[in-house]
């Protein structure tokens, strides 16, 4: 691979060129899982948005498809979601297939340009080929403008309590939600959020859908809402809410109330790269795993970063989990379970005492860019547990846990290139660590330029990418306590065709 090549992840899907940002659309169907993405085929910045397309069969190896839904005289296509109409309830079949019905927004330039407040409005587009090429709906827009400048990004999902389709909206400064019988028709129903949760940009890009605890057993109604900028390390981010939902209304989970008003936010994500994150559809199995994928980047620097093929990457599909934690529920992240296919190679060990730094030198064992790193440590005391990867380049990352602040963080400011962008590497990220337990299990996930570092079983999660002049190739694991043992740690491989 030229140099043009340089920084493609090994294992993250990537467009084979061009602009992307949000993921769009996703479901699955018939062995396919399905990703949509913001998509200008013309150029590495943002410009008039398409649909780019890719599947899967396993969630971690892509295959490019043809461009599914180009902007036209009506205005770009901006984000939404997909779904598999079972019933054709839409009744867009034409055949025996059940139509794939999305729903999107569409963002007209002109409007925009005349400084009209009614840009954009949602439409729909349907597949009767299992998502392989679409046609626009043709008495688009379904939704008209309500005379709200930022009305978009519609999220379908199904209530199946009800028999009815619902969908979320971002406009602005809240989340609006909407029902329908055939995904044509809608009618308004509630608003939520005005006051509630973090509101330092404009509302972009929810999910809502119901989710069942493992411990308990319970169903709680999860709303994902990202927003640009105000992020917890500043930028785009993506924060949730907890609640229950009655067919019309959302309402927050008292107990989650609660914490939300100590915390002021809770983050699916606190590292600077995860944004626009929504949820698959159609996830078949008794188990109904909710699997998410979000946007690598951030519009701080998204249009800037060091790439001269593509931009950017999505991170990797994760699973979102309900867990009760203290007396509130929370979501946490793990990576997909579908990764332990991709397992080379590994290195295990067991009770090493940190009263000096553990070192490892991949020049023997498992590289550290395609790369699943699983650790325990005992014994925490109020110190500093601090992870740094480095290279012969001089470039190091590093992130862990300061205890005694009960904080994580991740630092980026010498992790290779960072002067395209002020806002790169201006600061070190932090996240707050809600646990007070003295050990802590890491799952790291390192490609060539990303490390996604779930804490705590998934309840902290970290993303960052970065562009290094070489891959890492030594890792150090420094402890402030001498008392402290590492008590498991397993470096695997991961092998991709
Ligand atoms: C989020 C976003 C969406 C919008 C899309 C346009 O990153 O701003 O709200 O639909 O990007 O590309």
């Amino acid at each position: 691979a030229g140099e043009e090549e340089r920084y493609r992840p090994n294992f993250h899907f990537t467009p084979k060129e061009k602009w992307m940002n949000d993921p769009n659309g996703m479901f699955y169907y018939n062995g396919y899982y399905h990703l949509f993405f913001q998509h200008y085929p013309d150029s590495t910045v943002w410009g008039p948005m398409h649909w780019g397309h890719a599947v899967s069969t396993d969630l971690l190896n892509w295959k490019e498809l043809p461009i599914a839904l180009y902007p036209g005289e009506e205005g770009y296509i901006f984000s939404g979601s997909a779904v598999v109409d079972h019933e054709n309830t839409s009744g867009l079949s034409t055949n025996d297939a059940p139509p794939v019905v999305a729903m999107y927004t569409i963002h007209d330039p002109e409007k925009e340009d005349k400084d009209q407040v009614d840009v954009e409005t949602q439409g729909i587009a349907y597949s009767t080929d299992e998502g392989m090429t679409w046609t626009k709906y043709r008495d688009n827009p379904v939704i008209q403008n309500p005379g709200i400048r930022d009305f978009r990004d519609p999220k379908v999902v199904r209530d199946t309590i009800r028999n009815q389709w619902i969908m979320v909206l971002a406009a602005q400064d809240r989340a609006k939600f909407y029902r329908s019988d055939n995904l044509k028709d809608w009618e308004f129903l509630s608003d939520f959020g005005v006051n509630t949760g973090a509101h330092g940009g404009v509302w972009e890009c929810p999910d809502f859908f119901p989710l069942t605890a493992g411990g308990t057993g319970e169903t709680k109604w999860v709303l994902l809402q990202s927003l640009n900028p105000g992020g917890p390390n500043s930028g785009s981010a993506t924060q949730y809410f907890i609640g229950d939902f009655d067919g019309t209304t959302f309402t927050l989970d008292p107990e989650f109330e609660v914490e939300l008003n100590k915390r002021k936010a809770f983050w699916i994500d606190y590292g600077k790269d995860n944004y626009a994150g929504v949820t698959w559809s159609g996830i078949p199995g008794s188990d109904g795993r909710k699997l998410f994928i979000g946007w690598m980047s951030n519009w701080e620097y998204a249009q800037e970063v060091p790439t001269t093929a593509w931009r950017s990457a999505m991170t990797l599909p994760r699973e979102l989990q309900l867990v009760k934690s203290g007396t509130a529920y929370q979501l946490v992240s793990q990576p997909i379970r579908e990764l332990k296919d991709f397992r080379a190679k590994a290195i295990k060990k067991q009770n090493i005492a940190l009263d000096a730094p553990f070192v490892y030198r991949s020049e023997k064992g498992p590289a550290l860019s395609s790369t699943e790193i699983k650790l325990t440590l005992e014994g925490l005391g109020d110190s500093t547990y601090r992870f740094e990867l480095y290279n012969t380049g001089g470039d190091t990352l590093s992130f862990g846990l300061n205890n005694a602040k009960k904080e994580f963080f991740m630092d980026r400011r010498k992790a290779g290139q960072t002067d395209f962008s002020e806002k790169f590497a201006a600061k070190i990220s932090t996240a707050p660590r809600f646990s007070s337990a003295d050990t802590l299990d890491m799952h790291i996930i390192l490609d060539k330029t990303s490390a996604e570092v779930f804490y705590d079983n998934g309840t902290t999660v970290m993303t960052e990418v970065f562009f290094l002049k070489a891959p890492f190739d030594t890792f150090s694991l420094n402890a402030g306590d001498p008392g402290s043992t590492v008590k498991s740690i397993a470096i695997h491989q991961l092998k991709f065709n």
